[in-house]
């Protein structure tokens, strides 16, 4: 079987979602039907860039993904230890990921690849800082966030749609790693991330996140100040605040780690009646990338397998036969409109699934330039990081920056400078420096 184009290296577990806050006002997906009520779930942890074998301790977004078994389906929530994303065109995702990946020449990592494209999209400025601040290396899959990341649209049992973000917050509390631990781990347990959550879960010791949501009402979407299907941008938790909603709760390995890690297929495309994309654009464009990688890495019929198929409920649909077809339902009809008590349409998604306007000109847009990449860039700067977080921040992107052709460690320092005439400054004097240590100028 191939390894995943992205996210390669991981780790899963098994457990549980349960409800401890009713969102039924905003939702009518059956698992969200009542306070206590416990859906099983599959997780997986990653990291995006490296391959099957890579250390866990890197600095790279660490993916977090949640495929639910509900009684109405597979909800497959596939989302990031980060609220945001690098850009928000999908269309530049395999060009953004080949800059992550091997240069196909040297075959080695490439720092002028990696800046180029991130300093000519500076769409993704917010989430460089992310990555390069202390929380780009988290310390194990147990102590990081999750965040759906994109907008997605639920629906409550009136038909009435609210465009809604997911959030889940470690109950073990933030850890990250410094970049010297983190260098010594990767040669010392590169494993390191997945010994952990093995050893917790067989210990007993059950990691759990609490789940929660924003709300946007479609009103709300259509005036706010910025483009609320932005995912380089978050929804301030001032203007849209948390809303609790239960717990995940992982507490159990897997029995196999083929069968239940390495095969499991997450999709953002896997919705379940109450719960929908948005017009997001990077969400849109995730729908049909999942299936057609899975079907080249697993295998046509890879929803067949145990820890992909939907086991609360049965499966009933139109696709039959392929390769390693093992359950061909049964002989019913393969077609809609029957007469054979086949497969019917879902009556209840189909309530819950109300039109909705489409304003605007539908075209092919670059809104690089005219979307304000900065804005909450220089928020995170000025808010959020204090001296020595910035300081740190500063000293990771030189340490990676200075290994780029000097033009684009000048376009690297004017990238941010414009998120804050001072980041600029620093990230200057500490390239200057690092380029002298490096050629052993004397001065
Ligand atoms: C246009 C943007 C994107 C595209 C085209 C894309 C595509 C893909 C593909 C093809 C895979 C491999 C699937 C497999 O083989 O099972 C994958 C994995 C993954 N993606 Fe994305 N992705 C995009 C953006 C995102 C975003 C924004 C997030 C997080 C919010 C994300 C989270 C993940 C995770 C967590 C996995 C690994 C799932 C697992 O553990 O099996 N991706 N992505």
């Amino acid at each position: 079987m191939h390894k995943r184009v992205v996210h390669a290296k991981g780790a899963g577990a098994l457990g549980y979602f349960e409800v401890t806050h009713d969102i039924t006002k905003y939702c009518a997906a059956k698992l969200f039907s009542s306070i206590g009520k416990r859906t099983p779930i599959a997780v997986r942890f990653s990291q995006v860039g490296g391959e099957r074998g890579y250390a866990d301790t890197v600095r790279d977004p660490r993916g977090f993904a949640i495929k639910f078994y509900t009684e109405e389906g597979i909800w497959d929530l596939v989302g990031n230890n980060t609220p945001i994303f690098f850009i928000r065109d999908p269309i530049l995702f395999p060009s953004f990921i080949h800059t992550q990946k091997r240069n196909t020449v040297t075959n080695l990592r490439d720092y002028n690849a990696f800046w180029d494209f991130l300093t000519l999209r500076q769409e993704s400025v917010h989430q460089v800082m992310f990555l390069f601040s202390d929380r780009g290396i988290p310390d194990g899959y147990r102590f990081m966030h999750g965040f759906g990341s994109n907008t997605f649209k639920m629906i409550n049992a009136k038909g009435e749609p609210f465009y809604c973000k997911f959030h889940y917050k470690t109950d073990q509390g933030i850890k990250n790693l410094d970049p010297i631990s983190a260098m010594k781990i990767a040669g010392m347990d590169p494993d390191y991330s997945t010994r952990d959550l093995y050893n917790a879960i067989a210990k007993g010791l059950y990691p759990s996140w609490t789940f929660y949501i924003q709300i946007m009402t479609l009103q709300e979407a259509t005036k706010w100040k910025f483009n609320p299907f932005d995912v380089t941008k978050v929804w301030s938790h001032a203007d849209f605040p948390l809303i609790p909603v239960g717990k995940l709760v992982l507490n159990r390995n897997p029995s196999n780690y083929f069968a239940e890690v390495e095969q499991i297929a997450f999709n953002p495309g896997h919705f379940v009646p109450g719960i929908e994309a948005s017009p997001d654009r990077i969400l849109q464009g995730r729908l049909l990338s999942y299936r057609d990688s899975q079907y080249h890495r697993v295998g046509v019929n890879h929803l067949q397998l145990p820890v992909n198929a939907p086991f609360k409920c049965p499966v009933q649909n139109y696709q039959r036969d392929g390769a390693m077809s093992f359950y061909n339902q049964d002989g019913a009809p393969n077609y809609f409109p029957n007469s054979f008590a086949g497969p019917e349409e879902s009556l209840r998604a189909l309530k819950l699934d109300p039109p909705f306007k489409i304003y605007g000109e539908a075209d092919r847009i670059d809104d690089g330039p005219t979307e304000d990449n900065y804005m909450q860039a220089s928020d995170f700067w000025n808010k959020v990081l204090n001296a020595d977080e910035r300081r740190r921040l500063v000293d990771n992107i030189a340490d990676h920056l200075v290994n780029a052709d000097l033009f684009i460690q000048e376009r690297g320092i004017r990238m941010f400078g414009r998120v804050n005439n001072d980041f600029g400054k620093m990230l200057y004097g500490t390239l200057n420096q690092l380029r002298c240590k490096r050629d052993h100028c004397k001065n």
